[in-house]
């Protein structure tokens, strides 16, 4: 078959534009990573108790932001830090969480918050605690043989 050398050039044109779209598609989508929204904050796993706000995890009261109080947590295989935190009833909490070693789950159960924690990366929710009680914390990612032993417990308190 005979071929225009014009048509050639735009059938070559045509494939390489392709290409780079292509490229520039894939590069993109996998650059930064596939990660849930709640982690796009980063941290070094192997320093994480020496960095702000992990090196003193807990209940902290903050003024001038969106919520009242900031409950900072470490999670390592089988544990998290801090065991047990009290929090007052109606406060507008912030959590930020990470882990140490391998990836846990976080989940506070009879509410909403329900996070993966992936070494690395801090994840966060903030929620209003308005029901009185004890909630437990449960990991729901399977981390090893002490994997059903984590949990911690938070106590909404009048
Ligand atoms: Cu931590 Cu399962």
């Amino acid at each position: 078959m005979h071929m225009h050398k014009l048509e050639k050039i735009w059938l070559i044109f045509g494939i390489s534009c392709l290409v780079i779209f292509l490229t520039v598609v894939g590069v993109s989508a996998f650059y930064l990573g596939n990660k849930p929204p709640s982690c796009l904050t980063t941290v070094n796993p192997e320093t994480v108790g020496q960095e702000k706000p992990f090196n003193e995890p807990g209940l902290h009261k903050v003024d001038g932001k969106a919520w009242d109080y900031e409950l900072v947590y470490v999670a390592s295989a089988f544990s998290y830090t801090p065991a047990q935190v009290e929090v007052p009833l109606g406060a507008k909490v912030k959590v930020i969480a990470t882990t140490k070693d391998v990836i846990h789950g976080f989940e506070v159960a009879g509410t909403n918050i329900n996070m993966m924690l992936e070494p690395g990366y801090i994840s966060e929710y903030t929620t209003t605690f308005d029901k009185a009680g004890e909630f437990l914390i449960v990991c729901n990612e399977y981390c090893g043989a002490g994997h059903h032993l984590m949990f911690s417990k938070i106590e909404v308190v009048k």
